[in-house]
């Protein structure tokens, strides 16, 4: 795993949604390593552990990445208070990406809530050939959408309370989808949705690949703190999801 440390000019600050924040990140040597599905541990200023996000954007031509992070502590808040042209502390990019398929495939990609933003690199990779469903309680947590139409993605929002979009979770309009065929299943998103994700997939015979969230310490494989539970030939292992992860293939994952 190749990363770096250092301090990296924020371009540009948009808040998307109450508590959702996009940051545009100038840090050309990150951008030009990175692959979706990766993340960056951010230092707020004022705590000793980093906050891992995942890369939402990442233009090697302009050498900038984006993230796309919520408000859920005391961390977040205050990296959610640094102002364009200060200077934002990462160490990345960490961890395993996704694996891409040729851009011709059909891919779908699945994100709930804040589980979206590592889908939109993702989808990008197949444009037109995507699908993606994006889901999130409600319109006014609704993010992102107008990027994957950008992309020329087939773009399908859902919403728990039916107050923008589709009504109801992704995988009702996952199993809709699926009336169609596809290569490859992408998700992000809390763990009841990854569950639901992966069995369909598995039902319909359809390669799928989840990245997980573990709170983390180091972020390099080092302190343990990120342990989950694997499967492999029926044989259980645990894993890091800093280093081995966050993406796993669908059949490695234990979900408890
Ligand atoms: C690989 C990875 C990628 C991530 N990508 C994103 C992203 O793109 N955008 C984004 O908004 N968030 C992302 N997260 C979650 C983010 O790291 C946490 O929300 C953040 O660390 C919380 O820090 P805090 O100091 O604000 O909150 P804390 O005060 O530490 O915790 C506040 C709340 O957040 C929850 N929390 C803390 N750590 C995590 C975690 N790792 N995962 C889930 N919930 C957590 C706690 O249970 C608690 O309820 C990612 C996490 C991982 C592991
Ligand atoms: S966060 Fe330290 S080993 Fe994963």
């Amino acid at each position: 795993m190749s990363y770096r440390q250092g301090l990296y000019p924020l371009l540009k600050k948009e808040n998307l949604a109450k508590n959702i924040y996009s940051f545009t990140i100038l840090c050309p040597q990150i951008a030009e390593e990175a692959v979706c599905g990766q993340f960056v541990h951010v230092k707020a200023q004022g705590f000793s552990l980093r906050r891992p996000i995942s890369l939402c954007g990442i233009d090697k031509q302009n050498g900038t990445i984006r993230i796309v992070f919520e408000i859920r502590g005391e961390g977040t808040k205050v990296i959610a208070g640094l102002r364009e042209g200060e200077l934002v502390d990462i160490l990345g990019p960490l961890g395993n990406g996704f694996t891409l398929l040729s851009p011709d495939k059909k891919a779908i990609v699945v994100g709930g809530g804040i589980g979206v933003p590592p889908m939109l690199q993702t989808a990008a990779h197949y444009g037109e050939n995507a699908t993606a469903i994006i889901g999130f309680r409600s319109a006014n947590a609704a993010i992102l959408e107008r990027d994957f139409k950008t992309l020329g993605c087939d773009t399908r929002l859902c919403t728990d309370d039916g107050t923008m979009g589709q009504k109801g979770f992704v995988t009702q309009a996952l199993e809709t989808r699926l009336n169609q065929p596809a290569d490859i299943i992408y998700a992000c998103g809390p763990g009841p949705m990854l569950k639901g994700v992966v069995a369909l997939a598995k039902q319909h015979g359809i390669k799928c690949e989840v990245s997980l969230e573990e709170r983390m310490g180091c972020g390099v494989g080092a302190c343990l703190v990120c342990a989950c539970k694997t499967v492999k030939d029926g044989q259980e292992y645990m894993k890091h999801v800093c280093k081995d992860g966050p993406v796993f293939d669908s059949g490695e994952v234990v979900f408890e």
